[in-house]
């Protein structure tokens, strides 16, 4: 190889290569080969090999699996990518409009639960200073389990805890 010749990353990489590069524990890999989330190929010595585009797809799983997305889930979304092709820009604008609903529920709802941390949530324990206005001698109880402020993904405070 000539000494300024730019080295191509290879497009097939080992095991070891996509744990380092994708910060996956190998372990993890086979784990997720097994629930089919990701697939692999062997090579002439039966060791396996990756294409360099399933960094994305593991970039992605790891995400969502953060975001408490459950594997099933997100294997539903990553089986309508290509299988034995880099997925397009098409394909993952695809998967994601699919895929936006469900996420934009999730952030209603974290977004809901980041707001209503300081307020009452009509969950029966009347030890917040708004309980007694908001949910006097757990009126909630009558009409509902759990706490019903938190269980939608809403904003509205008056709307959530059944008066
Ligand atoms: S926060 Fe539990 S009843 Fe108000």
């Amino acid at each position: 190889m000539k000494k300024d010749e730019k080295k191509t990353p290879s497009q097939l990489l080992s095991i070891g290569q996509v744990s380092k590069r994708s910060g996956v524990p190998i372990s993890t890999l086979h784990f997720y080969e097994t629930k089919g989330l990701i697939t692999s190929q062997r090579n002439s010595g039966n060791q396996r090999r990756y294409p360099r585009h399933i960094l994305r797809q593991l970039a992605v799983i790891r995400v969502a699996q953060g975001l408490g997305i459950s594997l099933s889930d997100i294997r539903e979304h990553i089986d309508k990518l290509p299988h034995n092709a880099p997925a397009t820009a098409t394909d993952w604008e695809r998967m994601s409009s699919i895929w936006a609903k469900d996420l934009d529920e999730r952030i209603a709802r974290l977004t809901t639960l980041k707001n209503k941390l300081s307020v009452c949530i009509g969950c029966g324990c009347l030890s917040i200073d708004d309980c007694p206005l908001r949910n006097p001698d757990d009126r909630a109880a009558e009409f509902c389990s759990g706490a019903p402020s938190l269980d939608t993904a809403t904003d509205d405070e008056t709307t959530t805890i059944p008066q």
